[in-house]
Parts: C-alpha cells; structure tokens; sequence
C-alpha cells in the first residue's frame, strides 16, 4: 500500500535496482502513460478538475486537450527527476518539498489527492513494492508543506 503520513520509507539498494531497471521502458512513453494516468484520476475524482482552470471544461476532450497533456507529462517528469535523484537523497527531499510549497500554497490542491494520483500511476505501470515505497516517498513529501 502506498502511505502519505508518518515516517519516511527508505529505499533499499534492492528497490533502486528493480526501479532502475524498469523505469526506462515505462519512461519511453512518457507521454502516454503520464496521460493514461491523469485522465483515469480526473474520471475518478471530478471535483480534481477545478484545480486546473487551463483545461477544457467539457469533460469529452479532455485527452485532446494540449493543456492535459503538458500537465500530464510534467507529472511523470516529475517522477522522472525524483527517480534520478533516489542517491542524493538530500536533493530529493529538497525538490519534493518545494513541490509540496507549491501545491499547497499556489495550487491549493486537497492534500488527500496525491495518494490518489500515486495509486493510479502504480497500478497502470504494474509497479510492484519498489513502486510503492517510492511513491510513498513522493507523496509524504508533497505533503510536508500542508
Ligand atoms: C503543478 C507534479 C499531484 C495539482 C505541478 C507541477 C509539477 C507537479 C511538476 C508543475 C510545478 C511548477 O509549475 O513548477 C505533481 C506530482 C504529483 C502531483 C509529481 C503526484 C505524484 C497533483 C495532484 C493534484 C495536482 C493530486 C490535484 C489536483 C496541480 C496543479 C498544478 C500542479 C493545480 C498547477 C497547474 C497549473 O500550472 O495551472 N504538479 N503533481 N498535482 N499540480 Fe501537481
């Protein structure tokens, strides 16, 4: 399962491994996968979409709509930066954690919602447990701010 709250998971050298050698594959349709991924969490929390007042306001295009696409491919990218960051671990805390400043003081998005985004994104690239720490770091960090 994938946390929000309380201590930090840790990363084994086990876990960067399996993330490491899967990640390129998943990583080479960014594109797609960071859209597949932002559009089953819009379905599933609608009122998600008021945070975004750039994308369209009819739900039937949303997966034409450029502005849907950049916001999904700056999420993975994300994930993306954070992975090659899994060694520093200092740099990785200070990126999440500015990250989390502006989700909670610019976008005020709902603090609840990361964990939902972090369950989508595992599920659709099959993540297995290295996945989950992972964004369970993710999401206790883009948390810190709130
Ligand atoms: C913007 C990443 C989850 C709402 C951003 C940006 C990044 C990002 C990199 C651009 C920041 C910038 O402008 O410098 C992530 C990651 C997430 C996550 C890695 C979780 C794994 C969420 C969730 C929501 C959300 C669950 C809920 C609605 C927003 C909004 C913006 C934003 C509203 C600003 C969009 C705009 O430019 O108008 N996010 N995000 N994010 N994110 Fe997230």
């Amino acid at each position: 399962p994938i946390t929000d709250q309380g201590p930090l998971p840790t990363l084994s050298e086990g876990d960067k491994k399996a993330i490491r050698e899967s990640w390129p594959q998943i990583y080479q349709n960014f594109e797609q996968t960071g859209l597949v991924v932002l559009l089953e969490f819009l379905q599933k929390n609608p009122g998600a979409q008021q945070s975004f007042p750039k994308f369209s306001a009819t739900k039937c295009n949303l997966e034409q709509d450029n502005e849907v696409k950049w916001q999904a491919s700056r999420i993975i990218n994300a994930v993306n930066h954070t992975i090659g960051l899994m060694d520093k671990e200092a740099a990785m805390k200070q990126y999440l954690k500015e990250l989390s400043a502006k989700h909670s003081s610019e976008f005020q998005v709902d603090p609840k919602l990361f964990k939902e985004l972090s369950a989508i994104f595992v599920s659709t690239i099959r993540g297995k447990a290295a996945y989950e720490k992972l964004f369970s770091i993710i999401c206790t960090l883009l948390r810190s701010s709130y």
